[in-house]
Parts: C-alpha cells; sequence; structure tokens
C-alpha cells in the first residue's frame, strides 16, 4: 500500500499532502528519551525500557528518532527491509515499514545517512503525525529515541511528547547541554516538565547529588519548571557487553544492576499517572502543528 504523502519528487522527499487521514479513538502514552550530548546511552535505555514494558505486558512502538543516522535495528542485530527514508521518499506506508523485533517490540527504522531527514520540513512533521496516528491505535506506549542536541528535529519529537526523558550522566558536559536543552523547549517551546535520569552513575548517591545540582541551576536561571527525578541506571559492564553482541542486557544479563534498574523504572513508569495528560498526545499536538502550520501560510 502507497502512503497518501510521499512526493514524486525524490531529491526532496517532501510530503506535501497534509490532508486529515485519521482520529485516534485511543492515544498512547508518547515518551522521547533524549538528551543534550550524544552518547550518553538513550538508545540502550530506549530499547531496554521497551522490552521491560513489553514484558509487563505494555504494547510499546519504538521511533528511532534519529532520522537521518539511525542505529536501533544494527543495535537488535535486525536487517529491515525498509526505513522512515521509503516513507518520505518511496511512498512506502508504516504499515510496511514496521519492523517486528522477536521480544515483541514494534519498531520504526530511521534511514541510515539520509541528510535530507535531519531537519524536517513542516509537511513532513504533520504526515509523520498522520502515520503515527494510525499506526499506535493499539498501541499503550510509544517511545522515541531522539537524536542527541538541539536540531528541530529534537525539539519537534519532544514536543510530541507527553513524557520527556532527559538522560544525563556525571560527565558536566552531559548536564550542561542537558540544561540548555531544557531551556530551549521550556522557553521556546513552552515546554514545562521533564524527567531527568542519571546513566552511568556510580551509585544512587551520586545520582541524587547530580540531580540536586541540575536543580539548582535550572530553579536559578530557568524559573518555574517541574523537573523530577526519574532514577538512574548504575555503569554495568554488561550493558556494553550485551550491545556489542547486539543483545539487550535484560534479556542477556536479566540480573545486572543496569538490568534490575531498568526494569524498577519501567514499574515506576506505568504505575504513575500520565503527565500533561492533555498536552503532548499526538492527536492535541498535530491540532496545534495544523494550526500554526495554517497561520504561518496565511501570513506568509
Ligand atoms: N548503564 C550503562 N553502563 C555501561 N555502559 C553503558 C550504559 N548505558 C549505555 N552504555 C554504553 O554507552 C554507549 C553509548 O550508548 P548509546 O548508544 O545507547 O548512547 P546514545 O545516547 O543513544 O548515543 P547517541 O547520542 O549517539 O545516539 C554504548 O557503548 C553503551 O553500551
Ligand atoms: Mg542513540
Amino acid at each position: 500500500m502507497k502512503n497518501n504523502y510521499s512526493r514524486k519528487k525524490k531529491d526532496h522527499c517532501v510530503s506535501s499532502d497534509i490532508k486529515s487521514s485519521s482520529f485516534l479513538f485511543r492515544f498512547p502514552r508518547v515518551l522521547s528519551v533524549t538528551s543534550g550530548k550524544g552518547g550518553v546511552g538513550k538508545t540502550s535505555f530506549t530499547l531496554n525500557l521497551a522490552f521491560a514494558l513489553t514484558r509487563l505486558g505494555q504494547k510499546v512502538l519504538v521511533l528511532d528518532g534519529n532520522l537521518g543516522l539511525g542505529n536501533i535495528d544494527v543495535l537488535l542485530g535486525l536487517t529491515p527491509k525498509f526505513t522512515i527514508e521509503d516513507f518520505f521518499c518511496h511512498g512506502k506506508s508504516f504499515q510496511e515499514i514496521l519492523l517486528q523485533d522477536p521480544n515483541g517490540i514494534s519498531i520504526i527504522p530511521a534511514g541510515s545517512g539520509i541528510p535530507e531527514l535531519v531537519t524536517l520540513t513542516d509537511d513532513q512533521k504533520i504526515s509523520l503525525l498522520n502515520e503515527l496516528d494510525v499506526i499506535t491505535v493499539k498501541t499503550n506506549f510509544m517511545l522515541i529515541d531522539t537524536a542527541p542536541g538541539i536540531s528541530s528535529n529534537v525539539l519537534y519529537f519532544n514536543m510530541v511528547a507527553q513524557e520527556s526523558i532527559v538522560v544525563v550522566t556525571p560527565e558536566p558536559t552531559s548536564t550542561a547541554n542537558a540544561i540548555v536543552l531544557i531551556r530551549i523547549l521550556s522557553r521556546k517551546h513552552r515546554k514545562k516538565h521533564f524527567d531527568i535520569l542519571v546513566n552511568l552513575a556510580a551509585n544512587e548517591n551520586e545520582a541524587r547529588e547530580l540531580f540536586k545540582k541540575i536543580i539548582l541551576t535550572t530553579d536559578r536561571f530557568l524559573g518555574n519548571l517541574s523537573i523530577g527525578y526519574l532514577g538512574f541506571v548504575p555503569f554495568d559492564n554488561k550493558m556494553s557487553v550485551a550491545l556489542r553482541s547486539q543483545k539487550l542486557v535484560l534479556k542477556a544479563y536479566p540480573e545486572s544492576s543496569s538490568s534490575k534498574s531498568i526494569r524498577e523504572l519501567a514499574k515506576t513508569i506505568l504505575e504513575r499517572p500520565v503527565l500533561n495528560k492533555d498536552r503532548g498526545s499526538l492527536h492535541f499536538f498535530r491540532r496545534q502543528f495544523y494550526f500554526n502550520h495554517v497561520s504561518a501560510q496565511f501570513n506568509s
């Protein structure tokens, strides 16, 4: 089946048809896993969290949000037939590109080395939301593993998400860049709630101390934000060992320290009340996005 959004001209890969294709009757919880600095463990955490949530009976979809240079399929040892590039450039639907991992996680694989997808156009952003509306009807959680930094795509995915998990590590540059990301999302995009996940911590104490430092800075310079401590994942050699053999640490080493933490975090996320219930759902966000998009066109 061809999607409605791909354009004839391959070189631009821009979707021009932004008509609504469906309305959602049931909304997934949409979580972004994001960071200011690269290499802090977003993808490792996202995939293992997805696995833990699946084990808790949830239907989970993972979107590789590093659209132009994704690696989720590689980390899972999967070979996708199609990727998101085929959606934007070759008329494939999300149904066609959806990859099913043997653990029960659904994955939307990103392109590999596709510079055009590093910054989506407004039309592409809208058509992506339309497709996500359709594909997530029977999904409990959609996890978006973003690229690092403050690019337009990163900001967009964090706006789509109801809950943004900002991953930091004890490295000062990781914290500094996370604060920059939070500043931009709060000041320019009015996002007010963030969850901090400390990865690669030596222990809970170090993680909580780091969180306190972040709060001191954000309280002082960014004003009235709600920043919560989600928890921490300890530095665990088993994480890298599992990754090198394209396995999930939760599956390969279920009793390792990182696996235990991630299982606990999955329970915390599942059991806590949904934050920003009416803000950030795909449906809500799409309406906002249409509004901004259409008014921008009227005003231009
Ligand atoms: N808790 C941990 N303990 C030890 N190593 C870890 C842990 N979490 C992640 N790593 C390792 O850190 C490296 C980077 O992880 P990962 O690719 O998940 O980061 P990322 O934030 O997604 O990177 P990018 O920003 O490039 O997408 C990997 O080698 C991974 O095995
Ligand atoms: Mg990654």
